[in-house]
């Protein structure tokens, strides 16, 4: 291999960012009431939200699903890239967290756009999966759900659609030399990768941002 997966170079970084902006003043203005409201500090990086809005535009998005809404940080990226007429269903559990989404909906003009539904993932996407198929599926929630995640992605996008992961290195666990016994959250991370890379039914990759942004694309 005579090219590295990542880049860690901060001027780099800082030329990207620079460059592209990817934080305009709406996304900052949610990231700082975010912080005041208390809640913590895990949306995405600036950039992945732009790669998340480059992605919803590639594909089309007319009906995207978040899984781990947070303060709507990320569902903003996603409805923005999404077509005019395009809708987010996002969960969350955390009501105090939904609260901070739907005014960041509303703030960014997406107030009519943004549906979100408070309570667990695993309860909620069996009720919503009647709002498929969609074009997009992006997974950002507790990471021991990532493989029931994926399974439910494949099973309710349409040929061509997109599933997206956030923290997919895991936070380095994933790669680190095999230890004792792994945890749930790693032995579902570790299940997830497997069934996107040999599964069969995505072509995917793994964008190595910092946190691992993995991609794949419904067949
Ligand atoms: C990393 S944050 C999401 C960040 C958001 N996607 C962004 O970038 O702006 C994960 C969120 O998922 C929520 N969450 C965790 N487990 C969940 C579950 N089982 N069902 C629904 N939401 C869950 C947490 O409360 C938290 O707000």
């Amino acid at each position: 291999m005579n090219k590295p997966f990542g880049n860690e170079d901060p001027a780099l970084a800082r030329y990207v960012q620079g460059l592209y902006e990817p934080e305009d003043p709406i996304l900052c203005e949610i990231r700082e009431r975010c912080a005041r409201e208390g809640l913590p500090d895990i949306q995405v990086a600036a950039l992945d939200g732009r790669h998340l809005e480059v992605i919803a535009r590639l594909v089309g998005a007319r009906r995207a699903i978040e899984i781990g809404t947070l303060g709507g940080y990320s569902g903003v990226c996603l409805l923005r890239g999404a077509r005019p007429d395009g809708v987010l269903h996002t969960v969350e559990l955390d009501p105090r967290h939904a609260a901070v989404a739907v005014e960041s909906f509303r703030r960014a003009g997406f107030g009519d756009r943004a549906m979100v539904h408070v309570g667990l993932s695993r309860e909620l996407l069996p009720v919503l999966a009647e709002e498929g198929p969609f074009d997009l599926v992006f997974i950002d929630a507790d990471k021991s759900g990532y493989l029931w995640y994926l399974e439910w992605a494949a099973a309710h996008l349409r040929p061509g659609g997109v599933v997206i992961a956030d923290n997919a290195f895991l936070f380095g666990q994933l790669g680190a030399p095999a230890g004792a016994e792994p945890g749930p959250e790693l032995s579902a991370m570790d299940g997830f990768h497997r069934e996107l890379a040999r599964g069969q039914r995505f072509r995917a990759t793994v964008l190595p941002t910092g946190e691992g942004l993995a991609v794949g694309v419904r067949l």
